[in-house]
């Protein structure tokens, strides 16, 4: 299919792992530049799965050249948009984008066993995605950083010793079933299981919890600087940070969440404060993570603890109309 600019549309798995690397080597510097994330274990993972040609996707070509690529994953009846991503140098990258956008929404809006796509692209600013990706369910995302320097005092550090009878213990894989119950009950009404589904049921939040400490899509976890919170006699999880490497000297909170009933007493700053207070034996020299504009309460105790405002974005999701099965349109004629 071709358009007015040149550019062509063809299946991801069309292409070779030597065909793609380059483009994706280029986004990868792209990734480090903006958002101090090495992006380089994502990439070798992706360059395997393209050999194994599964990925469901497309790659953009401009008089022949591949100058974009874009795939989703599945998650049983959920599509999440994996990337989009354009050639910078290519004379309208925007456009690219767009093309390649069109093709995975047409193909995923058609699929019949896809009820629910949701993507959270980390590259492009605000505004821009939901332009394409019309009827979906807009969340303004902001992506913050804190500087861990040595010279600098930690505001808001709370490194003391939980009140009695609470401990704060090293993540260890004891926790998985208590943390995934914790981030169920913790996401209950969120508006983050209105960006992510998967929060909304048990099943989920293992399978949340799988993704981040075992896959590298979200930086290499980090079991010395992910803790819990717990009663020292009890099972039930008080609350949990979970961390990632995402470069040689940054960390990135992927999950910080107290009990509702134990929210407001100062948990949730404790977890944080002991966190940051590890990083710099574990050399890292900074720390990142992304929270919804909306959720007010995550957010000020962010920005007390030092943390500023480096990139906003935006999440997307849609959950699709019921399609109408065969029967039912013939009985509408
Ligand atoms: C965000 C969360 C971890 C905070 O935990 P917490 O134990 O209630 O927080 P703390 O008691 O340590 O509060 C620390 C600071 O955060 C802010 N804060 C916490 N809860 C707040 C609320 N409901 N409204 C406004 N500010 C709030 C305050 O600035 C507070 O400082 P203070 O001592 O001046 O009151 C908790 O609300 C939670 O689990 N939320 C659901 C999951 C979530 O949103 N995680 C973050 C995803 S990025």
């Amino acid at each position: 299919m071709t358009s007015p600019q040149q550019i062509e549309i063809l299946d991801i798995r069309h292409f070779t792992a030597r065909q793609l690397r380059p483009l994706l080597e280029g986004e990868a510097a792209i990734w480090c530049k903006r958002l101090r994330w090495d992006y380089i274990t994502s990439t070798d993972l992706l360059l395997q799965y393209l050999d194994s040609r599964i990925l469901p996707g497309f790659v953009a070509l401009n008089r022949g050249r591949i100058c974009g690529y874009t795939f989703c994953v599945y998650e049983g009846p959920k599509a999440v948009v994996g990337d989009i991503y354009a050639d910078p140098g290519n004379n309208d990258p925007l456009a690219v984008t767009f093309h390649l956008a069109r093709h995975l929404l047409d193909m995923l809006e058609a699929a019949p066993d896809i009820d629910r796509i949701e993507d959270q692209l980390l590259l492009f600013d605000s505004g821009i995605l939901p332009a394409i990706f019309t009827g979906f369910k807009v969340f303004p995302r902001l992506f913050l950083e804190h500087d861990l320097q040595p010279s600098r005092s930690l505001p808001g550090a709370v490194a003391l010793p939980p009140p009695q009878p609470f401990e704060i213990c090293p993540w260890s894989e004891q926790f998985y079933q208590p943390a995934a119950e914790l981030i169920q009950a913790s996401y209950a009404g969120h508006i983050d299981s209105n960006i992510n589904d998967q929060y909304r049921t048990l099943h989920g939040s293992l399978r949340f919890l799988h993704n981040v400490i075992r896959f590298p899509g979200c930086g290499t976890f980090d079991p010395m600087s992910s803790l819990i919170l717990r009663e020292r006699a009890g099972n039930a999880l008080i609350g949990i940070i979970l961390c990632s490497r995402i470069a040689g000297d940054v960390a990135h909170i992927t999950q910080l969440c107290v009990a509702p009933a134990c929210r407001g007493r100062n948990f949730g700053a404790l977890l944080l404060g002991h966190c940051l207070a590890r990083l710099p034996a574990h050399r890292y020299r900074a720390i990142t993570l992304t929270v919804s504009e909306a959720n007010t309460a995550a957010l000020r105790l962010y920005e007390a603890a030092g943390f500023t405002r480096r990139h906003r974005f935006d999440a997307l999701a849609l959950d699709k109309p019921p399609r109408r099965g065969f029967l039912s349109l013939i009985s509408h004629r």
